[in-house]
């Protein structure tokens, strides 16, 4: 029993609680609430059906567990999916209020509805924390990042893989961005709902497989395919919610693919061409021989006038400048041995800037060497690349008319167990559309008697048998970069027959 003192303060200590509290009768009419409820609605609320205030609904809400109260007599929480709507929720702890002092039965007259839970009754709010703590880490843990937010883009869900894409903090994502602001373009959060919105692009709500940059905080650009969704309660939409998967790796391996693929092509074409040049190369040869030979003859044997001897010193010059290319057209068909042995890679770069920097070519040139110290040594014919580093450093002289800065940098990949060369010229670059044909055979954007178009070809096959990689590109701020990936563990044989 209480005294009315003791009732006036239980009432104080109800109407000074900052919750709701409702109690209605099992017809579900308004019995009393606390003065926190009385404050939130504008009309009186005592004797009104609590759905039709609450809810605004007609009839009482379907998932209501009042019937049932009356017949179990058990206290019962429900759960809307508050956890995505984010809704407030006035019905969530009921409980059945003990029968009063002059009741006879012990019917249930009344129910007390509270919008909190009341820990750990029957377990019920345990197992809820549960389900919901689970939903949360399904989330958070997703490798594709989750980010929803409300109608007005305000941000209350922001996984970590949303942090790692994003480059936002977890505190930054849900206070101090919209969902607008992630986005490289202005106005595609707006075309995204327009989509979500529309039927066309995976039904009404939906919006899949969709393309689109968001902007990391650091300015980079990262490709995403975007899957998203409406929330609705009932009709209304209270939130959407977006799984970005990043498709940087998915691009990276496209292109990798896209290139072995021309490398391949490459390595087919080489091969044709190869056996094409052999055979031709072998033919050349001997007439050749006899062509050098017998003019040497001639000018040997007889006196003749000095004009004479000057066109017959013409054919020889010529003659031989054919046979130079056939030597190179015979190494570009491997039609050479290979003498496998460890090398000082820094050395030979050395050696032949020695050979070349004498030469005129090479009087306005500045050259920079960044070697890496202790490079390992490099499996190779040391012949055949020293060819090769003399043809990328010619080409570069040639392409900065002997005016520029020529760099030779050597780097030890120990990951990958390579070796890592890089010639670069501060010359024009390589035009776009001239970059896929450099390594062809016989291709050249010289003038005649400049260019005879196998240097690179011939780089490449060299390369090649070394099992290594050589590729062009061109640097940001201009000029042509080659760099050669040569392998450490290539077998070292003696001699290799080709
Ligand atoms: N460092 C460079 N800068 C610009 N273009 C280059 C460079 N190296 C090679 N090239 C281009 O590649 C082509 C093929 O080179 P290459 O096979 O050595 O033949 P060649 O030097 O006889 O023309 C050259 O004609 C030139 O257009
Ligand atoms: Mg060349």
């Amino acid at each position: 029993m209480h005294t009315d003192t003791e009732k006036e303060y239980l009432i104080r200590a109800i109407d000074g609680f900052r919750r709701k509290i409702i109690v209605v009768s099992p017809e579900y009419v308004i019995l009393a609430a606390n003065a926190f409820t009385k404050k939130r609605f504008s009309k009186n609320i005592i004797g009104r059906l609590c759905h039709e205030i609450l809810w605004n609904l007609d009839t009482p809400c379907e998932e209501c567990p009042l019937g049932q109260i009356t017949k179990t007599r058990s206290p019962t929480v429900i759960h809307k999916s508050s956890f995505l709507t984010q809704k407030k929720n006035y019905c969530h702890y009921f409980y059945p209020l003990p029968p009063s002092e002059n009741m006879t039965d012990e019917i249930v007259d009344a129910i007390a509805m509270l919008d909190f839970d009341i820990p750990f009754v029957e377990g019920l709010e345990e197992k809820l924390q549960r389900s919901n703590a689970f939903l949360k880490n399904l989330i958070l843990s997703s490798v594709d990042g989750v980010i929803a937010a409300d109608r007005k883009g305000k941000i209350f869900i922001f996984n970590d893989a949303a942090v790692e894409i994003t480059g936002y903090s977890m505190y930054d994502g849900l206070h101090k961005l919209m969902i607008q602001d992630i986005y490289a373009e202005k106005g595609c959060a707006y075309d995204i709902m327009k989509k979500l919105r529309s039927k066309d692009y995976g039904g009404k709500g939906k919006l899949k497989f969709h393309q689109v940059d968001i902007q990391h905080k650091n300015g980079m650009i990262v490709p995403i395919r975007l899957n998203a969704a409406v929330v609705y309660d009932g009709k209304e939409e209270v939130a959407t919610i977006g799984f970005f998967h990043d498709l940087r790796e998915e691009i990276k391996m496209k292109e990798k693919l896209e290139k072995t693929r021309l490398q391949l092509l490459q390595a087919d074409k080489m091969a044709s061409l190869g056996k094409l040049s052999a055979g031709v190369a072998h033919q050349l040869n001997n007439p050749l021989g006899s062509i050098t030979l017998f003019t040497k003859l001639v000018l040997e044997e007889y006196a003749l006038e000095e004009s004479i001897r000057e066109d017959l010193s013409r054919i020889l010059k010529d003659a031989q400048r054919c046979r130079d290319t056939v030597k190179e057209l015979l190494e570009f068909a491997r039609q050479t041995r290979y003498q496998i042995k460890p090398h000082d890679i820094n050395r030979a770069l050395s050696r032949t800037l020695f050979l070349l920097d004498k030469q005129t070519l090479f009087h306005n040139i500045e050259i920079c060497k960044h070697f890496a110290e202790g490079l390992p040594m490099v499996p190779g014919d040391i012949q055949q690349l020293n060819h090769v580093f003399m043809n990328l450093i010619i080409n570069a002289a040639q392409a900065m008319g002997g005016n520029g800065k020529l760099s030779l940098k050597t780097e030890h990949l120990p990951a990958r167990n390579q070796v890592l060369i890089e010639i670069s010229d501060t010359g024009p670059g390589i035009p776009d559309e001239v970059l896929p044909h450099i390594f062809d055979p016989f291709y050249t954007t010289k003038d005649e008697g400049e260019g005879t178009g196998l240097g690179l070809s011939l780089a490449y096959s060299i390369i090649k048998e070394h099992h290594g990689l050589i590729e062009a590109r061109n640097a940001p701020e201009g000029g042509a970069v080659f760099s050669i990936e040569l392998p450490l563990d290539m077998p070292e044989t003696t001699e290799t027959d080709h």
